[in-house]
């Protein structure tokens, strides 16, 4: 597993400012050249090139699948097969589905939990207050969720959101299995614990996955694992940590 890269980072231009003042990430920026302390570390702070890690950023171009009619019958076939899913005991209590949406030519494929409430009434991830600043997360790095594809562990809500079970992502892991090989994305970002833990397969704290990168089945696909932004809308004194993965995993795989 190659190991963690933190660094020093140049200051974001005004656009990009202002992005991360609205999803609350706080830039520090002198007010006179003279008050600036070249010592001071930058809070927002972009990765540098490690010897040994993969850093630059690669213009990834998706392997296009066998073909056209082929690939969007493979993605019809595989939805009808998650909306009538009976596999495990989710069925009896989800309201809908949530299969993913996004690019199926997506570079980066944004991988999260399990539907919530509001994911579960709308048969859409991310939808909620955590979505919102997911939405929020991936425009600061010039993404809209249409450019990248958005999915879960779970395609079924947990009751009460609890953890899902594990006998409840291995059966549903398939179908994240043949999402992922019909998009071959040039990156994976696993947003929370549960994400990281089960795509990775270990039990290692989020903290400790975080800020390095990880790779992904026998193609080998980048992983950068980050804070789940419920979490940073109860801690948002981790949203820079949060910015610093979206700057590796930018550096890694230029997101469009
Ligand atoms: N949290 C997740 O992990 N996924 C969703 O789709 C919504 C909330």
């Amino acid at each position: 597993m190659p190991g963690s890269s933190k660094a020093r980072n140049p200051r974001p231009g005004p656009h990009q400012q202002r992005v991360l003042e609205a999803i609350g990430v706080q830039v520090w920026v002198p007010r006179r050249a003279s008050e600036a302390d070249v010592s001071a570390p930058a809070l927002v702070s972009l990765p540098t090139t490690e010897p040994g890690s993969v850093q630059s950023p690669v213009q990834v171009k998706n392997v296009p699948a066998a073909g056209t009619d082929s690939a969007s019958c493979a993605w019809a076939a595989l939805e009808a097969e998650v909306a009538t899913c009976t596999r495990c005991a989710l069925h009896e209590t989800r309201t809908r589905t949530v299969f993913g949406t996004g690019s199926h030519q997506a570079r980066w494929l944004v991988i999260g939990e399990a539907p919530g409430a509001d994911e579960d009434l709308q048969a859409e991830p991310f939808v909620g207050r955590a979505g919102q600043l997911l939405t929020e997360m991936l425009r600061a790095v010039g993404l809209s969720r249409e450019q990248v594809f958005i999915a879960n562990i779970l395609k079924c809500r947990p009751p009460e959101n609890r953890d899902p079970k594990p006998e409840e992502a291995k059966s549903c892991e398939n179908y994240l299995l043949r999402q992922i090989d019909l998009i071959r994305p040039g990156l994976i970002l696993a947003v929370g614990r549960i994400a990281a833990q089960n795509l990775l397969q270990v039990d290692t704290p989020i903290g400790k996955l975080r800020g390095q990168t990880h790779e992904y089945g026998a193609a080998r696909i980048p992983v950068v694992v980050t804070y789940h932004p419920a979490y940073l809308l109860r801690s948002p004194g981790q949203k820079a940590r949060s910015w610093d993965d979206l700057c590796l995993a930018r550096s890694i795989v230029a997101p469009v």
